[in-house]
C-alpha cells in the first residue's frame, strides 16, 4: 500500500516516514514550498535516504497567494478579531497537492504529522476527504501504537539515532513553529503559560518596532476587484505588479518596520483555548489598505451584509472547511462584492503601524460636493447670523 506523507523535513515527519515504512507502507513524501525557510534540496535528499520511494517538492507560493490569500484579503478575514489565518489558509493549499499526488500515484493513503489536539489535523483531513472521499488519512499522532512508542522528544531522538535519521544539531526552540509566505506562528512549549512573555529573539519575520527605522516607507497600493495589482514605494519609485512579487515586497517592507505581530489566546476548533503568537507582515498592510479602499467604494448596505459573511467565512476557514459547499458559496458572494473595489490607497508603514494617508478611486462613492454642501450651509448660516447682529 502506498501512502503520500505531508513531509516537513523536520524530526517528527522524518520519524513518521520511517515508522510508516516499518508498518509496511510504500512512502511517497510531499514537501510543499509554500514560502517557508527551508533547505529543500537537503530535505529531498534526507527523505530519499530514509527510504521514501519518491519525493515531490513543489513550489506552491503563487497559487497560495492567488487562490488562498486573495480570498482572505477580499474578506478582511480575521478569526476572533485578531488572527489572520496564516496556517489555516495554507492547509487546504497543501491538501490539494497531497490529493493530486495520491491520485497520480494511485495511493490510497495520505499521512500527516499534525497532533491530535490541534486544528491542523482537522484541516488536512477535511481538505483531503472533501477533494477525494475515498482516501484514507493516517494520523500517527492519534494512533496508540505510535504515540505510546514516542511519549516525548527523547524517544523520537533515540528512534532517529537508531534509524539513521539526522538529528537536528541546533537545539530545538522551546516552542512549535509553522511558517509560510503569509505568516509564522509560535505556540506550545514555554508559550503554553499565557502569562509568559515572548522572548525578544522569538520573532523571525519582523523587526522589533522599538529599533525599526526612524523614517517611514510610503507605499501606493493599487487595487482591482478587491486585490492588489500594483505596489509603488513613493520614496524610491520601486514598483511591483504580479501577485507573488508584490506580496513578497510588502512582506519586506512590513518586516523592516515591525508590522504584523500579535499575541493572542484563541479558541481551537477541537474545544480548547490555545495561546499563539503570530507575525503576518504583508497580510497586515493589505488588511488595512483593503479595508480603506472597500469603505470608499462599496455600497453601505452591501458592506454590512458582506461583513457578516466574512465573519462566517473566517470561522469556516479556521475550522478547516475550505472545500465545503458553504465556504465555496461565501467565497463567491464575497468576491462578487469586490467588483468595484478598485483604486489606490496611500499608506505609511512605520514603527509597527500602518497609517492610511489618502485614497483615490474611479469607483469612489464619496461625493465631495455633497459633503461640502452641508459645510456651505453651515458657513452660510454663520454668515447670515453675523449679518443679523
Ligand atoms: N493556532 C494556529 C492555527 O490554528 C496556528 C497553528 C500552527 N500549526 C502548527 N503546526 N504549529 O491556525
Ligand atoms: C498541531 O496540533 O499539530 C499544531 C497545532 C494546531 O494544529 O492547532
Amino acid at each position: 500500500d502506498t501512502v503520500v506523507l505531508a513531509y516537513s523535513g523536520g524530526l517528527d515527519t522524518s520519524c513518521i516516514l520511517v515508522w510508516l515504512k516499518e508498518q509496511g507502507y510504500t512512502v511517497i513524501a510531499f514537501l510543499a514550498n509554500i514560502g517557508q525557510t527551508e533547505d529543500f534540496d537537503a530535505a529531498q535528499k534526507k527523505a530519499l535516504a530514509l527510504g521514501a520511494k519518491k519525493v515531490y517538492i513543489q513550489d506552491v507560493c503563487r497559487e497560495f497567494v492567488e487562490d488562498f490569500i486573495w480570498p482572505a484579503v477580499h474578506a478582511n478575514a480575521l478569526y476572533e478579531d485578531r488572527y489572520m489565518l496564516g496556517s489555516a489558509l495554507a492547509r487546504p493549499c497543501i491538501a490539494r497537492h497531497l490529493v493530486l499526488i495520491a491520485q497520480e500515484e494511485g495511493a490510497r493513503y495520505i499521512a500527516h504529522g499534525a497532533t491530535g489536539k490541534g486544528n491542523d489535523q482537522v484541516r488536512f483531513e477535511l481538505g483531503c476527504y472533501a477533494l477525494c472521499p475515498s482516501i484514507k488519512v493516517i494520523a500517527p499522532w492519534r494512533m496508540p501504537e505510535f504515540y505510546q512508542r514516542f511519549p516525548g522528544r527523547r524517544e523520537l531522538m533515540e528512534y532517529a539515532q537508531k534509524h539513521g535519521i539526522p538529528v537536528p544539531v541546533t537545539p530545538k526552540a522551546p516552542w512549535s513553529m509553522d511558517e509560510n509566505l503569509m505568516h509564522i506562528s509560535y505556540e506550545a512549549g514555554i508559550l503554553e503559560n499565557p502569562k509568559n512573555r515572548a522572548p525578544l529573539d522569538l520573532y523571525t519575520k519582523t523587526c522589533n518596532p522599538t529599533t525599526s527605522p526612524d523614517v517611514p516607507d510610503e507605499l501606493e497600493i493599487e487595487f482591482e476587484k478587491g486585490v492588489p495589482v500594483k505596489v509603488t514605494n513613493t520614496r524610491n519609485g520601486v514598483t511591483h505588479r504580479s501577485a507573488l512579487e508584490l506580496f513578497v515586497y510588502l512582506n519586506d517592507i512590513a518586516s523592516k518596520h515591525g508590522v504584523g505581530r500579535v499575541d493572542i489566546v484563541e479558541n481551537r476548533f477541537v474545544g480548547m483555548k490555545s495561546r499563539g503568537i503570530y507575525e503576518t507582515p504583508a497580510g497586515t498592510i493589505l488588511y488595512h489598505a483593503h479595508l480603506d479602499i472597500e469603505a470608499f467604494t462599496m455600497d453601505r448596505e452591501v458592506r454590512k451584509i458582506k461583513q457578516g459573511l466574512s465573519l462566517k467565512f473566517s470561522e469556516l476557514v479556521y475550522n478547516g472547511f475550505w472545500y465545503s459547499p458553504e465556504c465555496e458559496f461565501l467565497k463567491h458572494c464575497i468576491a462578487r462584492s469586490q467588483q468595484a473595489v478598485a483604486g489606490t490607497v496611500h499608506v505609511s508603514v512605520f514603527k509597527g503601524q500602518v497609517y492610511i494617508l489618502g485614497r483615490e478611486s474611479p469607483h469612489s462613492l464619496y461625493n465631495e460636493e455633497l459633503v461640502r454642501l452641508k459645510e456651505y450651509h453651515r458657513l452660510q448660516s454663520k454668515v447670515s447670523t453675523k449679518q443679523d447682529e
